[in-house]
């Protein structure tokens, strides 16, 4: 499995021979790596909640790709109302089985509006994923802040991989993340997320190495793919 890297919550997976595109924010990201808003062949974005910096550019890259969505159930009917109908809408603990792969909606402490000009756009709430394939489990959080149900996340499917963020002020913070994985989560490796993208997600993913006993921070560089 090959997990990249596209800055902020954005990340392209690759596995069964299919690839996933999670939170795809590119344009308007100062950290997005080059030419990320035109991916090539996406067979599923999934979008944890509605806030622009997760929505991003999915509704552009869905219609060119002909990717199926896989988001929560008012996501979905705000994707039909924008134009595009192939979308899987769920909830909150439930999975999807999508080509030997699977995806699992878990628990979010986040909010999930979009801001549009005519006002903000009730979008459900946040969510996170847990993506099985190839024998592999990993945990996307979404937005979040650390909350003691991770603990049922990590009983539950038994994530070894993790991608957390950690950046503060919208979510958890190093500290809060760390927390997470040194008393919540079990996981192998962690990939920080969410973090100095913007001024106001100050905290580092140094910070959060050095915080961090339980499982190896692997801090990417945009672009940069992972392969577990
Ligand atoms: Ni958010
Ligand atoms: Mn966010």
């Amino acid at each position: 499995m090959d997990i990249q890297w596209l800055s902020h919550s954005a990340f392209r997976i690759q596995a069964e021979g299919k690839t996933v595109l999670i939170d795809p924010f590119f344009t308007g990201n100062p950290a997005s790596p080059p030419d990320a808003e035109n991916p090539g062949h996406i067979d599923y974005i999934l979008l944890t909640h509605g806030h622009g910096d997760h929505i991003g550019d999915t509704v552009k890259i869905a219609k060119e790709t002909g990717a199926q969505v896989v988001c929560i159930y008012e996501i979905a009917q705000w994707l039909g109302g924008q134009g595009y109908e192939n979308c899987i809408g769920m909830n909150i603990g439930g999975t999807v089985q999508a080509d030997g792969l699977s995806f699992t909606m878990t628990h979010a402490i986040h909010s999930s509006g979009y801001v549009s000009e005519d006002g903000v756009v009730y979008m459900g709430i946040c969510a996170g994923f847990v993506i099985k394939g190839e024998g592999k489990s990993v945990y996307h959080a979404g937005d979040t802040d650390v909350f003691s149900d991770m603990a049922l996340i990590q009983k539950l499917h038994e994530p070894k991989i993790g991608l957390l963020p950690i950046g503060g002020h919208f979510t958890m913070d190093a500290r809060g993340a760390a927390l997470a994985c040194n008393e919540l989560l079990d996981l192998e490796v962690v990939v920080p997320m969410h973090y100095k993208t913007f001024p106001v997600l100050t905290d580092s993913a140094e910070e959060f190495k050095k915080l961090v006993k339980r499982g190896r921070v692997e801090a990417l560089q945009p672009g940069e793919t992972l392969s577990v």
